[in-house]
Parts: C-alpha cells; sequence; structure tokens
C-alpha cells in the first residue's frame, strides 16, 4: 500500500489558453487532514475534479489510494467520497431518505442502505429530523447531512470542497466538528478553502494555491513563521505624517505594510523587544505621536496575503491588498 493517499507531480490543466494547473505538485499522508487554500480561480476545484477522476488532467502525474487516476480510474472511485462545492441534495426529502437514496446510487442493497442511513445520521447529530424535508433545515444542517452522504461508501480519501462556504458562524463550526470526527477514524481528508482560519483549525498541513501552483505548504505554524515570526504595529495620530514614521522603522523599506485608512503601519521585525524599544525612541525623538503601538504574531491572512501576492502587477501589490 503506498504511503501517501493523495500524490500528484506536476499536474496540468488548461482551458483554451488559461492554465488552470500549471504544475502543481501535492502530497498528503494518509489518516491526516490537508488543506488546499487559495483564492478564487487558484485551482482548487479543478484540482479536487482531477483527483475525484471528474475531469482529465493534460499532464503530470496524479495518484488516489495507491492507483493513477487515468488509467485505474474504478480503483480510484471505489475508495473515494466526494463533496463538492455545491450540494446535491433532494430538497423534498427527508434526511434519511437522502441518504437511504445516495446507498441505493452507490449499489448498496436496500437494508444495507437503511442502515448505513441510520449510522451516519446518528453520527453526524441528524437522527431527529425525522421526515422533515431537507428545504427546511438549517445551512449547517444541510452541509452535514451532504457530509454524511459523501461518507455513504466509507471512503478511504474524502474531497471537501469548500464545505463551509455561506455558513454561518454556528453552522461552521458544527461542520468543523463533524470533520474532526471522520479523521479518528483513519480518512484522510483533502479540504479546500478560502478561509485560512478554516485551515488553520482543521488541516494538517496546508498547501496554499495560486494561479495553479502551490505557492508554500507547511503547518499553519511553519507558514507563519516562514512570513516573519513577529511584527509590529504602529498607529500614527497624525495621518498626515504616515510615509515619515514609516520611514523611521526598524526595517527595510518595502517591508513596512501602510494602511493610510487607519493611519496604521506594520513591519515585520526579528528582534523583539529591542525593535520595540527603537521604534518608540525613533518616533519620540522626530516628535510624531503614536496612538498605540504594539507587538504580534502575523495573523494566517498576512502569510497568505505575502504568499499569494501579485508580484506581476505593480502597484497592485501586498499593501494595497492589505490596506483594501
Ligand atoms: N470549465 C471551465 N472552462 C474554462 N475555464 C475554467 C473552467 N473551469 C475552471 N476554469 C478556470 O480555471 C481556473 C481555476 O478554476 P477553479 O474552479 O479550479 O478555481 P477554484 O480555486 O476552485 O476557485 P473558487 O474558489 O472560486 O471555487 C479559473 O481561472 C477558472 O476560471
Ligand atoms: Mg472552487
Amino acid at each position: 500500500m503506498a504511503a501517501e493517499a493523495i500524490l500528484v507531480e506536476g499536474a496540468r490543466k488548461r482551458y483554451g489558453e488559461k492554465d488552470a494547473l500549471a504544475g502543481l505538485d501535492l502530497t498528503v499522508g494518509r489518516g491526516t487532514v490537508h488543506g488546499l487554500l487559495g483564492p478564487n480561480g487558484a485551482g482548487k476545484t479543478t484540482t479536487v475534479r482531477i483527483l475525484a477522476t471528474l475531469l482529465r488532467h493534460d499532464a503530470g502525474l496524479v495518484r488516489v489510494a495507491g492507483h493513477d487516476v487515468r488509467t485505474e480510474a474504478r480503483e480510484v472511485r471505489r475508495r473515494i467520497g466526494l463533496l463538492g462545492q455545491h450540494a446535491a441534495l433532494d430538497e423534498e426529502l427527508g434526511g434519511r431518505q437522502n441518504l437511504e437514496m445516495f446507498g441505493r446510487l452507490h449499489h448498496l442493497g436496500a437494508r444495507r442502505a437503511g442502515t448505513r442511513a441510520d449510522e451516519l445520521l446518528e453520527r453526524f447529530g441528524l437522527t431527529d429530523t425525522g421526515h422533515k424535508p431537507v428545504r427546511q433545515f438549517s445551512g449547517g444542517m444541510r452541509r452535514r447531512l451532504d457530509l454524511a452522504a459523501s461518507l455513504i461508501t466509507d471512503p478511504e480519501v474524502l474531497f471537501l470542497d469548500e464545505p463551509t462556504t455561506g455558513l454561518d458562524p454556528r453552522g461552521r463550526g458544527e461542520v468543523w466538528e463533524s470533520v474532526r470526527s471522520l479523521v479518528g477514524g483513519g480518512t484522510t481528508v483533502l479540504l479546500t478553502t478560502q478561509y485560512l482560519e478554516e485551515a488553520d483549525r482543521l488541516a494538517d498541513r496546508i498547501s496554499v494555491v495560486d494561479r495553479g501552483r502551490v505557492v508554500a505548504d507547511g503547518t499553519a505554524d511553519e507558514l507563519k513563521t516562514r512570513v516573519g515570526a513577529d511584527r509590529i504595529d504602529v498607529v500614527v495620530r497624525d495621518g498626515a505624517r504616515l510615509d515619515e514614521a514609516a520611514a523611521l522603522l526598524p526595517a527595510a523599506r518595502a517591508e513596512v505594510t501602510v494602511d493610510a485608512d487607519r493611519r496604521r503601519l506594520s513591519v515585520p521585525v526579528a528582534d523583539r523587544m529591542a525593535s520595540l524599544a527603537e521604534t518608540v525612541r525613533a518616533l519620540d525623538a522626530a516628535g510624531i505621536e503614536a496612538e498605540d503601538i504594539a507587538l504580534r504574531r502575523p495573523t494566517l491572512d498576512e502569510v497568505f496575503l505575502h504568499l499569494t501576492a501579485r508580484e506581476t502587477a505593480p502597484g497592485a501589490g501586498r499593501e494595497k491588498e492589505v490596506a483594501a
């Protein structure tokens, strides 16, 4: 049995002139949760569809659960589950009826489909929904039922394409709980998301995807460390003196993020306390009044913006994105 549940090497997919995947690499260990994190159009769904054998890639090696998606698609299909970006539930049917239908579609016998439906309803806290049609479900309940449906065949590898997009915080929390409970059972999960917090909470490892490529991967902590351990934020009282203050900060000018609307400067620092003291002294000597000065670790948002910054578009770089 292959050591990894998912192995992608140099995957390419082109739509007309457009490279949806431009040489994507990905390795996911068995029994882990891997986050594929990227902005709209990064290539997340394209990747998931190729892995799930719904779309053919143009070039590269793609293996799932030890089988090649192109030459052994049947073997792959037998071992995977997919929760698509858009749900496939029947609105008029109840939760149990939906799950039974999915079971029958996957060639489970009537009795087996029924017991499997009951097991999954219980596992996701949906037993009490009775015959209530899905259209009366809350967003979180709906997504949990989706998740249950994707698990009908007890897959080795589960793909979740933006499982919590559009849910309120409570619904999101419910789905997170459900995903966590899966992993104890040994299921490998590949999760796509635009929410940094989601990747941070659920994923053992994260691959940041941008324009069809992985631009960074590691644990959330590793990614944070890569961008610069700590930052100093300064809020200047007089917005007119923001640029002057920026020039005084203990870092190369290019590293300073300027948020003019909030009169805030932010800069990565190597030496926390010394840099903080130096900042206070320099501002004081220049007679620039600070409303607030704080030391902090970078947020995952900053890591993400840093890694996906558009180097090719002058003037549309990191500063602007942070300020927006
Ligand atoms: N069927 C298609 N025909 C043409 N272009 C496509 C097609 N599907 C995707 N693309 C393009 O390929 C790129 C990657 O799309 P993909 O759907 O994989 O992105 P995504 O990361 O899932 O984005 P989102 O967060 O919006 O779901 C995008 O530029 C998209 O416009
Ligand atoms: Mg998508």
